[in-house]
């Protein structure tokens, strides 16, 4: 199908109509945790913290990923975290992006400070790697490629915390640079850690589409690690503070601001007294804003992992402590902090993978008709959704090719029992996604979200040799159907 610019706008807004699903009032319903309170503060310097921050994209378009990494350091810098135990993974693309309509300035709320100065710049561009976040969080300064050369250089007694910002799919994590991260190999890392004991305890926090899969079967209870993940293995995370939505950012704003799952932790954490509010309290909060009020209208499942013995542990151990809210009581609960925030108006989010489109869309509205800046958006706009039409039926081709015109789409699409992983055979996975890779260009962003169609493949059986056939003639057949004659090789939103 040749695509015209109106055809593109069809589709445009019908995205735009699905994840502009407005949210339903809030019932006014505020679950309180069950088991018993916040312990009493108690002293926890008996190690040290350290935190590994990582926002797993580039470009304009994904402003939102690094303003929340940014943020997240703000916090921990505030709450008396040093520059040698944070380490910072950001591509470093959006403070002198030509799109930032403020220059060396990034904003992670609408009416927020900037949260860019002074972030330290340890692993930025293409040092951004599977390889480098690994090593870093092995304390593996030789395997390094580039970078600081900061290492979580952690002890028995130390507490770490995790944080990653970005796209996801089905077992994966998106980095700026190929290959992106497979849930596997992380776990794998966390085993080694736990074995070399630079551990006492950990906590991870997760934003991207699909991050339960990431845990999900995969994450034992008997490694001192405590997870939570914005969406549950099937949906998608949610991207927050969009023009044209609510709450949105300045008029000057094209793009997303922040995500939901991420400024729900922070905000929050950014009000509490984190010597008494516990990981517990915490879960609580986010689930409940992530969720959008229990409404799950442009909202996602936030789940938990591990060692949920965990819980009653007071955030200060991770996150440290702002002296500012020694007088919060606390836990703050949702009601009285939205009603500030938001003055009580609901709140409308769009969702992860859509959150590009929204800027691409906002560019070419706003630029001047006849201009080269509404030329060079429309063709954004084209290309990224072509690719995306070419993505999709190359990926549906391929099941048909292997399994048959019925039992393709229903065997690609299948969910293993709850609590299974996506796959027991991760080497086949990787292998099934070069394959097809090799012949029918990267997935990038949005193609991460079949990645269940190619663990599905090999949980059927198919050997990895076979794809390489098969993808070849169905990309042959579907860039010629969606009109897209080149087949791109990197992501759009750079
Ligand atoms: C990657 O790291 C090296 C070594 O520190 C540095 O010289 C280089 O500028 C970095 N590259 C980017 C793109 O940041
Ligand atoms: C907390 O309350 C005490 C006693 O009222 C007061 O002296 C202190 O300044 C307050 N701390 C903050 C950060 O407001």
């Amino acid at each position: 199908m040749a695509l015209s610019v109106e055809g593109i706008f069809l589709i445009l807004l019908c995205s735009l109509g699905a994840m502009a699903v407005a949210a339903r009032e809030w019932d006014g319903k505020i679950v309180m945790p069950t088991e018993e309170g916040s312990k009493d503060p108690q002293p926890t310097e008996d190690g040290q913290r350290w935190a590994v921050l990582v926002a797993g994209s580039s470009g304009y378009g994904n402003y939102r990923h690094q303003a929340d990494v940014c943020h997240a350091y703000q916090i921990l810098k505030k709450g008396g975290m040093k520059d040698e135990n944070i380490v910072v993974f950001m591509f470093d693309d959006i403070a002198h992006n030509r799109h930032n309509p403020r220059p060396g300035v990034i904003l992670n709320h609408p009416n927020g400070e900037d949260v860019y100065h002074g972030v330290p710049k340890d692993y930025t561009g293409k040092n951004v790697t599977v390889n480098n976040l690994l090593a870093v969080l092995l304390g593996d300064k030789k395997t390094l490629k580039g970078g600081s050369g900061k290492v979580v250089n952690s002890g028995p007694n130390d507490h770490i915390f995790i944080y990653y910002s970005d796209h996801g799919g089905p077992g994966v994590l998106g980095m700026p640079t190929n290959p992106n991260l497979y849930a596997d190999d992380l776990l794998k890392t966390f085993k080694k850690m736990h074995e070399a004991k630079t551990y006492k305890e950990m906590v991870v926090y997760i934003e991207a589409c699909e991050s339960g899969s990431i845990f999900q079967g995969l994450l034992p209870k008997d490694l001192n690690i405590y997870a939570t993940t914005a969406a549950n293995a099937e949906e998608s995370s949610w991207g927050t503070y969009c023009p044209g939505m609510f709450p949105a950012p300045l008029e000057e704003f094209d793009t997303c601001l922040g995500d939901l799952y991420s400024v729900a932790w922070m905000e929050d954490t950014e009000v509490e007294n984190l010597k008494k509010e516990t990981l517990r309290d915490q879960y609580m909060i986010v689930k409940s804003r992530t969720s959008n009020h229990n409404t799950y209208k442009s909202g996602s499942h936030v789940l938990e992992f591990g060692d949920l013995k965990m819980k009653p542990e007071e955030l200060d151990q991770y996150l440290g402590y702002d002296p500012a809210n020694e007088n919060v009581t606390g836990p703050i609960f949702l009601r009285e902090y939205l009603a500030i925030r938001l003055g009580g108006v609901e709140e409308r989010h769009i969702n992860q993978r859509d959150a590009d489109l929204v800027h691409y869309w906002h560019r070419y509205h706003k630029s001047k008709v006849g201009s080269t800046a509404k030329a060079e958006a429309e063709l954004d706009l084209m290309r990224i959704l072509s690719h995306r039409m070419y993505i999709d039926k190359s990926v549906d081709l391929v099941g048909r090719l292997l399994f048959g015109v019925e039992a393709g789409p229903t065997t690609l699409s299948a969910v293993r029992p709850d609590g299974l992983p996506l796959t027991d055979d991760w080497a086949c996975l990787k292998s099934m996604v070069s394959a097809f890779e090799l012949s029918c260009g990267e997935l990038s962003e949005y193609g991460m979200k079949h990645m269940r169609a190619f663990a599905n493949i090999c949980n059927a059986g198919v050997e990895p040799s076979k794809m390489s056939g098969v993808a070849a003639e169905a990309c042959a057949v579907s860039a010629f159907g969606s009109g897209t004659l080149q087949i791109p090789t990197t992501g759009f939103s750079a």
